[in-house]
């Protein structure tokens, strides 16, 4: 099994699929960052050793999401060592209400094991891991609660399953809805609007060319969704629009169950006042398969009416977010060994 030291004492652990890869930094309270596949614990356990990393000591897990292949030995090594275990706030929904269908434990019948959630994950946290900085960026698509880790100063990306070299990961759209494709596509725009000399993904090595990864994500991804009948400028109307903000999400979530907003963007937080046709009435939004096939004369009405709008929706985009996005936004959060807690603060 490849071990490479990606950054120094940062490790990673390239492991075979199913199997998902992970990391560990190397430290007195050691910090990982994923732990694999449950039944390859006792593996995972003598490989994390194998390096000098004591499981019994560690501190924090970094979760990038709560698929079975990646969280397979969180639960043993809390047990050992009492550790936090951090993760995007759709994911600690999913683990504390015991959600084993958006986990796919039930549904892919590949379980992992419950445990303690301690700390969330917001996108635009940045994440001190011993010497090395890291940005939280939320990348949906694979997974609901999908995560990447970025390290600026290194032009490193740690991934996960938002990003491959030569595949896409499966899109399971029975589980996480009809808007998966477009959160996959919108998430590769993020991933390759970042300064990336180097890749480790969730499966598989890593790897330099990012743009080229991208451009092979984004069109078998594009493929999907001709095959389901959308047009190019039908994805193109979705993708150009930001994602909702999980704040959203989750209201909808605590308010019935059922998270209504099938296309990203449609109620409407990115367009300046008076400039967006965009309709935000929930029949519309509640999946995209229903109202876009209607097109843009249809009784539901066009996404985006004009090349116009278009045009100011993708300017929005690069000034507010795509452009502009850095390291230093948003809150900080600094993994501390000494304590293993995740303590945020401003700036
Ligand atoms: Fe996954």
């Amino acid at each position: 099994m490849p071990v490479s030291e990606i950054l120094p004492d940062f490790f990673f652990f390239e492991r075979g699929y199913l199997n998902g890869n992970h990391f560990a930094w190397r430290g007195e309270r050691p910090v990982l960052v994923d732990t694999a596949y449950l039944p390859h614990v006792d593996a995972t356990l003598e490989i994390l050793a194998g390096i000098g990393v004591d499981p019994t000591r560690t501190a924090q897990i970094l979760t990038t999401h709560c698929h079975c292949d990646h969280v397979g030995g969180h639960r043993r090594i809390q047990a050992l060592s009492g550790c936090g275990v951090a993760l995007h706030p759709l994911g600690r929904h999913f683990i504390e209400t015991g959600d084993d269908w958006s986990t796919w434990w039930r549904y892919y019948d590949q379980p992992a094991e419950p445990f303690e959630c301690t700390h969330s994950l917001e996108d635009g946290e940045v994440v001190d891991v011993g010497p090395h900085r890291f940005t939280v960026l939320h990348t949906p698509g694979h997974s609901a609660d999908g995560l990447v880790l970025y390290c600026a100063a290194e032009r490193v990306l740690l991934s996960a399953d938002a990003l491959w070299q030569k595949d896409v990961p499966v899109m399971t759209v029975r589980v996480e809805g009809s808007r998966t494709l477009f959160d996959a596509l919108i998430s590769l725009e993020r991933i390759e609007a970042l300064d990336v000399r180097r890749v480790y993904p969730g499966h598989g090595p890593g790897f330099d060319d990012m743009p080229a990864a991208v451009a092979r994500s984004r069109e078998r991804l594009r493929g999907y969704l001709r095959e389901l009948g959308f047009t190019t400028n039908q994805v193109e109307a979705v993708v150009c629009q930001r994602p909702a903000r999980f704040d959203q999400v989750r209201a909808r979530l605590e308010g019935d169950g059922v998270v209504r907003c099938g296309v990203p963007g449609v109620h409407g937080e990115v367009q300046p006042a008076g400039t967006s046709k965009v309709s935000t009435r929930p029949q519309q939004c509640h999946t995209p398969f229903g109202p876009m096939r209607g097109g843009r004369n249809s009784a539901s009405g066009p996404l985006v009416s004009t090349r116009t709008q278009r045009l100011r929706i993708r300017r929005s985009r690069s000034c507010g977010q795509r452009g502009a996005y850095r390291a230093s936004q948003g809150p900080r959060t600094t993994v501390t060994p000494a304590d293993s807690r995740v303590a945020s603060t401003p700036g």
